[in-house]
């Protein structure tokens, strides 16, 4: 803090919407801003109810913060009202002018070709409605009349509120190994997820990040097609406890083992400051529920320690349940 980037470090679906709404509740965000389209869903748990947030920024758990769209994501419309509507942040919720809108000839598009067919993609349709907005033909936020009570100057907002020193989160999506530049291409997302980018979305200089808190989960899982190192069978997954189903299209996740090698590439291509590590107690079950680092058992100590020494970098969070308060925050 003041100014934070979550950055994912695999295929995405590491839990970052864990770690935004643990943020948001303990550090008292001011500005909790999301990037990226509606084809990331963030799960949040909080007061035994489950989100699955394709539009609202995720430190919406925490009542006093201002949520922010920003100026290089895309805007789903619908979804985004439906959100606002579930969430109830009518007030404190703006997007940027200038983000682009992705509508529903996207959708089709994408659901038709075959090309994106062997992607494997969500069908959301942002691959084409990032196409338009290259080609830029795409449409604006200023431009669709039932936006017009969000519509803000949120590049403009963010670096004043940074200047005040308030606390912001930038929040990424997806994970470094769907970025269009460093990913597993073509297997890929349609923008880059790295740190960098997601500073460049929302239009705050490089120097003024103070922490980039990568998160990786304790074992890896990938929707869609593409490599996956040290990928196990369906039956494999269930028996380990790593099984999981996409939050936002419900398909089967593809489950593979921790990778050093990967969990290095990401922390250093996006400059990573802190690690949190999500879902330790499907790795070790005795960790469920722990919320101090001298109570977990002497094996899962020695994984996190190892993570530290490949990396160079501090595993700060550990997450062993799915609250957001189910949290190990080393910080303190
Ligand atoms: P698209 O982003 O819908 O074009 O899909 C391209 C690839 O990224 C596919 O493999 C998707 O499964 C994957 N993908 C996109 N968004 C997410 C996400 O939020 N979590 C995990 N995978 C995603
Ligand atoms: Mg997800």
């Amino acid at each position: 803090m003041p100014c934070t980037i979550i950055a994912g470090g695999f295929w995405g679906d590491e839990g970052k919407g864990k770690i935004i709404s643990y943020l948001a509740l303990n550090d008292k965000l001011d500005y909790c801003v999301r990037t990226g389209s509606v084809n990331a869903a963030h799960t949040i748990w909080y007061q035994r109810r489950r989100y699955a947030l394709h539009m609202v920024p995720g430190g919406f758990v925490y009542d006093k913060c201002r949520l922010l769209i920003a100026p290089g994501s895309n805007v789903h419309v619908a979804q985004f009202l439906k959100e606002v509507e579930e969430t109830a942040v009518h007030k404190r919720i703006s997007i940027d002018n200038q983000a682009s809108i992705i509508e529903e000839k996207h959708s089709n598009q994408d659901k038709t070709s075959a090309h994106l067919k062997g992607i494997g993609t969500t069908g959301w349709g942002v691959g084409p409605a990032i196409e338009e907005r290259v080609r830029r033909t795409a449409k604006l936020a200023k431009e669709i009349s039932e936006l017009k009570p969000y519509l803000a100057d949120v590049s403009t907002e963010i670096n004043q509120a940074l200047d005040e020193n308030k606390k912001v989160l930038l929040e990424g999506t997806q994970g470094l190994l769907l970025s269009l530049y460093h990913g597993t291409y073509p297997y890929v997302t349609s923008r880059d997820t790295s740190a960098s980018a997601i500073c460049s979305e929302a239009g705050i200089g490089p120097t003024r990040i103070n922490q980039v808190i990568v998160v990786l989960k304790s074992f890896i899982t990938r929707v869609g097609t593409g490599p996956l190192p040290g990928e196990i069978t369906k039956e494999e997954a269930i028996k380990q406890g790593w099984f999981e189903t996409a939050a936002g299209t419900g398909r089967d996740r593809r489950a593979a083992p921790f990778n050093l090698e990967l969990a290095k590439k990401a922390t250093a291509l996006n400059g990573a400051t802190q690690i949190a590590l999500t879902k330790l107690d499907c790795l070790y079950p005795e960790s469920k529920g722990t919320k101090t680092y001298d109570q977990l058992p002497k094996d899962a100590i020695a994984f996190i320690e190892n993570i530290e020494k490949q990396t160079h970098v501090p595993v700060t969070l550990v997450g062993t349940g799915p609250d957001a308060l189910d949290l190990i925050d080393r910080r303190k």
